[in-house]
C-alpha cells in the first residue's frame, strides 16, 4: 500500500515533519504531566525532602505548591497547543496525499484501454473514486494524527513505567498480548465485513448510474419498481454489512476497557499493600496509576479507530486493485513521434477477435491513399466499426498491422497518433457545456473564427445558428437538449475543426430524416475534401462521392471498387444496392433509407 503513497508523501514532507514534531512534543507533555502531582503528594503534603537535582526549588510548602501547580498549567497549555498543531499538520498532510492519490486514480482509469472500460462498470468505478477514497480520507484525517500521537505516548509511557517500577509494569502489561490478539482479530473481522460493504456500495452505485442514464427506457417500460428493488437490495446489503461492523466495533472497545480496568485493579491491590509495607510512597503509586491511565487512554482511543481503519483498509484495497490493473494501450518505449502525416492508411492481413474463441475480422487487406475517401459497407455485424476502431488504437489487431504513412501505428506515440485523427462515433457524445465548448473540445485556445468558417463551409452554420442561443446554447448532459440530428451536426463540426489528416465517420446519418440526412451527407462530402476519410454507412445511394468502397461480409472484404465499378460488375454491393432501391420503389419513398 505504501508504495502508492510514497511519491505523494514527498511534497508534504515539511508538513508531515512539523506534525510529527508537534506529536513528539505532545507525547513529552503527556510524559511530564503526572510528575508535579507526585511532588505535591510527597513533598507538599507528606513533607518528604525533594530529590537533590531539584535543590534549586523553593522549600516552603506553599511556594512549592504554587510552583508545581504552575508547572501543571504550563504543561497542560503546551499539551493543548501541540495537540492542535499535530492534528492539524498531520491531517492536512494526509488529506493532500489522498487528494493526489485520487488524481492518480482518475488518470490511471483514463489511461486504461477499451477492454478495461468495457468490462468495468461505471458506477463501481465512481464508487471507488468517491466512497472508497472518502473512506481512506476520513481514516487519514481522524485516525492518522491520533495514531501517531498515541503510539508515541504509549511507547514513552511504557518505558517510564518500567523505570518507575518494573514489577508493577509487568503486572499491568500482562494483558497487552491479549489486547494484541483481540485487536488483530477484530481488525481483520471489520476489514472483511467492510470489504463486502464497499462492494455493495459499488453495486448500488452501478445500479444508480445505469438507471439514471436510461431513465426514459426505465419509465417507458414501467421498470421503476424493479430497479428500485435492485437498488434497495444493494444498499440493503451494504446496510447489513455496516450493522455487522458496528456490532464488532461495539464488542471490541468495551473488551479493551474491561481488560485495562482489570489490570488497574490488580495494580491497586498490590500497590496499596506495598505502600502499607513502606516499600512505595503514595506519590509513587499515584504517578504509576497516572501512567497506567495515560497508557490506557491511547489504547482505548486506538481501539475506537478499529472501525474507521478497517473500513479504510478495505477501501484502499479496492483503490489499489485498480492501480494494479494495467490494461493501457501498449506503446513501445521507443515509440516514434509523429508529425502531421499525409494520411496514407493500410491494413495488412489484419485479423481480430474480441476474445480468443471468436474471430471478427479475417486477414483484412486495405490500402487507402492519402486524401481519398473510402467507404465501408456491409451487413450488420460484419465488422465495419471494429475495423474503424483500430485506427485510433481503441483496438489492436490480433495479427497483422495497420500503418499510417507506412509506419506501424503500434510503434507510434499514442497521443501523436490520435492527434492525426478526427472521429465521429455513431452515437455522438456531447458534453454538458455550450455548443462552443463542445465544438472546440480538446483544443486549447481554440479559434472561434475557424470554427465558424468550417461550419459555414459544410453548410452546418445555419443549423447551429438555429439552436435557441446559437453557438452559446447550453447542451444538457449527454447532449439531451438537442435532437439526434442536431447533435450529429455539432459532432461533425467538432471533427472538422480538428483539421486532422484522417477523418473517421461511423454511420453518421443513421436514424436521421431524409432532409437532415442529405444535409449531413453534403456536409460530409465537404468535410471529406482534404483528409483521408473512412465512412461506414448503410446509405449506399449516398456514397457516389467516395473514391473506393469496400464490401465487408462476416469479417472479410468481399470486394472493393468505386461505386460505378461495383454497379457495373453487378457485385454483391450492387445487389444490396438494387435490393435497397427495389424496396424503396415498392414503398415509394426516397431512395436513401437504411438497409
Ligand atoms: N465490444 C465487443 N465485444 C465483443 N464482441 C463485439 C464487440 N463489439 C462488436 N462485437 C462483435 O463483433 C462483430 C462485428 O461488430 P461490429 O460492431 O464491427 O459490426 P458492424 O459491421 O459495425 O455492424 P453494424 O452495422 O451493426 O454497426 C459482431 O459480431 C459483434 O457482435
Ligand atoms: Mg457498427
Amino acid at each position: 500500500m505504501f508504495q502508492y503513497f510514497r511519491p505523494h508523501v514527498r511534497p508534504v514532507r515539511g508538513l508531515l515533519s512539523a506534525g510529527l514534531l508537534a506529536s513528539v512534543m505532545s507525547a513529552v507533555m503527556q510524559w511530564i504531566a503526572p510528575w508535579p502531582l507526585k511532588y505535591i503528594f510527597d513533598s507538599v503534603i507528606s513533607h518528604k525532602p525533594l530529590p537533590s537535582w531539584m535543590s534549586g526549588l523553593p522549600t516552603s510548602a506553599n511556594s512549592l505548591l504554587w510552583f508545581m501547580v504552575a508547572v501543571m498549567a504550563v504543561v497542560a497549555g503546551l499539551l493543548a497547543l501541540s495537540d492542535y498543531f499535530s492534528t492539524r499538520f498531520v491531517a492536512t498532510a494526509g488529506q493532500r496525499v489522498i487528494f493526489a492519490i485520487r488524481g492518480q486514480l482518475f488518470r490511471h482509469i483514463e489511461a486504461q484501454g477499451t477492454g478495461f472500460h468495457q468490462r468495468r462498470r461505471v458506477g463501481d468505478l465512481l464508487a471507488r473514486l468517491g466512497g472508497d477514497v472518502q473512506a481512506i480520507q476520513s481514516a487519514v484525517v481522524t485516525a492518522l494524527p491520533t495514531l501517531v500521537r498515541n503510539v508515541l505516548t504509549l511507547v514513552g509511557m511504557i518505558a517510564i513505567m518500567f523505570v518507575v517500577d518494573w514489577r508493577f509494569s509487568l503486572l499491568a502489561l500482562v494483558l497487552v498480548p491479549v489486547l494484541g490478539f483481540a485487536s488483530r482479530y477484530y481488525l481483520n473481522k471489520i476489514k472483511s465485513i467492510q470489504r463486502r460493504a464497499r462492494q455493495a456500495d459499488g453495486e448500488a452505485s452501478s445500479v444508480a448510474q445505469e438507471v439514471l442514464t436510461s431513465m426514459t427506457v426505465v419509465q417507458a417500460f414501467g421498470a421503476e419498481d424493479v430497479e428500485a428493488k435492485r437498488y434497495e437490495e444493494a444498499t440493503g446489503r451494504g446496510l447489513e454489512e455496516n450493522r455487522l461492523a458496528i456490532v464488532a466495533q461495539s464488542q471490541f472497545t468495551p473488551l479493551v476497557t474491561l481488560a485495562m480496568t482489570m489490570s488497574t485493579v490488580v495494580v491497586i491491590y498490590f500497590g496499596v499493600r506495598s505502600i502499607n509495607s513502606g516499600q512505595l510512597s503514595a506519590g509513587d503509586l499515584l504517578v504509576f496509576m497516572a501512567y497506567l491511565r495515560g497508557m490506557f487512554s491511547p489504547i482505548r482511543q486506538l481501539s475506537k479507530l478499529a472501525g474507521v481503519v478497517g473500513r479504510a483498509h478495505a477501501a484502499a484495497d479496492r483503490v489499489i486493485e485498480i492501480l494494479n490493473t494495467h490494461e493501457e494501450v501498449f506503446v513501445a518505449p521507443d515509440a516514434a513521434h509523429l508529425h502531421r502525416t499525409r494520411g496514407v492508411l493500410t491494413f495488412r492481413n489484419v485479423s481480430f477477435g474480441y476474445d480468443e474463441d471468436t474471430t471478427v475480422l479475417f486477414g483484412v487487406d486495405l490500402e487507402i491513399p492519402a486524401g481519398t475517401r473510402q467507404a465501408l459497407v456491409g451487413l450488420t455485424g460484419s465488422g465495419k466499426s471494429t475495423l474503424l476502431r483500430m485506427i485510433p488504437r481503441f483496438l489492436d489487431p490480433t495479427s497483422g498491422v495497420v500503418t499510417l504513412d507506412g509506419a506501424n501505428i503500434a510503434q507510434a506515440n499514442l497521443t501523436d497518433l490520435r492527434r492525426q485523427i478526427a472521429y465521429v462515433p455513431q452515437e455522438p457524445y456531447l458534453f454538458r457545456a455550450t455548443v462552443w465548448e463542445n465544438i472546440l473540445y480538446g483544443r486549447e485556445g481554440g479559434e472561434r473564427a475557424t470554427a465558424i468558417d468550417v461550419a459555414r463551409r459544410a453548410g452546418l452554420h445555419e443549423v447551429i445558428e438555429s439552436f435557441p442561443q446559437g453557438y452559446d446554447t447550453m447542451i444538457g448532459e449527454r447532449g439531451l437538449a438537442l435532437s439526434g440530428g442536431q447533435r450529429q451536426c455539432v459532432s461533425i463540426t467538432r471533427a472538422m475543426v480538428r483539421q486532422a489528416p484522417v477523418l473517421l465517420l461511423d454511420e453518421p446519418t443513421v436514424g436521421l430524416d431524409a432532409e437532415l440526412e442529405s444535409l449531413i451527407m453534403a456536409a460530409l462530402e465537404i468535410a471529406a475534401d482534404g483528409p483521408t476519410t473512412i465512412i461506414v454507412s448503410h446509405q449506399l445511394a449516398g456514397l457516389r462521392w467516395v473514391d473506393q468502397i469496400a464490401v465487408l461480409s462476416e469479417g472479410r472484404i468481399l470486394e472493393t471498387g468505386s461505386h460505378a465499378e461495383l454497379v457495373a460488375n453487378r457485385s454483391v454491393f450492387w445487389s444490396l444496392s438494387e435490393l435497397q432501391s427495389a424496396h424503396l420503389h415498392e414503398r415509394d419513398v426516397d431512395e436513401s433509407v437504411s438497409l
